[in-house]
């Protein structure tokens, strides 16, 4: 553990291109008995039994040290902006959460450009950023919440893009041990809203940096959703469209079609949009000619969620005090003061009236997190 905190404090110390701050070796301090509630989109009232911030790997180093003597035995949690998590209860255990900032340009030779970015950073400031750095390929993944080391664990898409697409590789550092890892793209095992981080890895790394390889010259990806309509709607010519007219847009689409987390507590797409095989794909067709869908690889179909839970009649009901939201029934939102089970309760019952019409079960794509364990 310690050479990977001395290592990482040589190359900060080194470190020419970073241009945002926050990389002085400080360490940080547990809290206990910590409110959650600013650290989960979904504004869920529960509080964690110690949480630390760091701002670099050499801290969060010295935070796992602590942990391993002062915590021994409580789980441990890392979490990013909370904009994915749906906390049941009070956590009986550690939280972690990534402040390491920072941008710095591995190589450009003129027309690629590969850039090293703080886990902790915001997404969308990252998006916003490298479009107006002119380095491209972020674009249709702007205004997604999180941070830009949830959204490579996530592999978050939006608009016929996934972050895999740019993610050149990424780094992190064991929680057990604080050896520090490096994965290619190959080895992130990505598909939809998936990664090896979810998977054989999860809860066993911090994600560091992301590495990302973007382009100099801005190719518009507008095939998705309507953009090109909307663009042409907007007097603005698709082909011609430029890399902050195309972020503007899709910002405007979002910002019409998703709930203010800061006005209803929510958290995105709560659900995963199934993907079903040829056969039962045909007899969902067959059954419901005017079904949107989208081919997802050989075979292969994806099927949005939102449909089948409106084709249920879910769009706009509430139980308790959790509802399907109105003008897209993929998200689930806190109407005020529900709990974690609350929003629990109306996700199973949307599940099991859309596996009773469709034989599909819904897998959410939020983090359902018991207590001391993520369920
Ligand atoms: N639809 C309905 N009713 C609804 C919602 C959607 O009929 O209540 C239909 C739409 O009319 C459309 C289709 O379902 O034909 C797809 O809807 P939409 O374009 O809104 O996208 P989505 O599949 O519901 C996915 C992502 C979103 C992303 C959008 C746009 C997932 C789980 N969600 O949603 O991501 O913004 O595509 O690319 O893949 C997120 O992950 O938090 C998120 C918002």
């Amino acid at each position: 553990m310690a050479t990977d905190c001395l290592r990482e404090l040589i190359s900060l110390m080194s470190n020419q291109h970073s241009i945002r701050g926050g990389d002085e070796l400080r360490f940080m301090e547990y809290q206990t008995d910590k409110s959650l509630l600013p650290y989960n989109t979904f504004g869920i009232d529960v509080k964690a039994a110690a949480f630390a911030e760091y701002r670099s790997v050499g801290e969060l180093c010295a935070l796992l040290e602590e942990y391993a003597v002062r915590f021994r035995g409580k789980p441990l949690l890392h979490i990013g902006s909370g904009s994915n998590l749906l906390f049941l209860g009070d956590y009986d255990g550690v939280v972690l959460r990534s402040q390491i900032r920072g941008v710095q340009v591995l190589s450009d030779d003129g027309e690629e450009v590969l850039v090293r970015v703080g886990a902790g950073e915001e997404h969308d400031w990252w998006v916003e950023h490298a479009s107006r750095q002119g380095w491209h390929g972020l674009e249709n993944l702007s205004l997604i919440p999180g941070q830009v080391g949830a959204s490579a664990v996530q592999n978050i898409g939006a608009y016929g893009v996934e972050a895999c697409d740019v993610i050149d590789s990424v780094e992190g550092i064991s929680l057990e041990t604080g050896v520090a890892a490096r994965w290619s793209n190959s080895e992130c095992g990505y598909s939809y809203r998936h990664s090896i981080f979810k998977d054989a890895l999860k809860g066993k790394y911090a994600i560091t940096h992301v590495l990302y390889r973007l382009h100099r010259t801005f190719v518009p990806r507008l095939g998705y959703g309507g953009l090109s309509k909307i663009m042409s709607y907007k007097g603005i010519d698709p082909a011609k469209a430029t890399a902050m007219q195309v972020r503007d847009v899709i910002a405007d689409v979002r910002r019409k079609k998703l709930p203010d987390p800061s006005e209803r507590g929510n958290a995105g797409s709560f659900f995963m949009n199934p993907i079903v095989d040829e056969c039962k794909f045909g007899l969902l067709r067959e059954a419901n000619p005017d079904m949107p869908y989208y081919a997802h690889g050989e075979g292969m179909y994806k099927v949005p969620a939102g449909w089948l839970i409106e084709q249920c009649g879910w769009k706009g009901r509430s139980l308790g005090r959790a509802s399907v939201y109105e003008r897209q029934a993929l998200i689930l939102v806190n109407d005020g003061g529900a709990t974690g089970r609350e929003v629990l309760e109306l996700c199973e019952a949307v599940r099991s009236d859309v596996r009773g019409r469709f034989g599909i079960d819904l897998v959410p794509e939020v983090n359902v997190i018991a207590g001391d364990k993520g369920i």
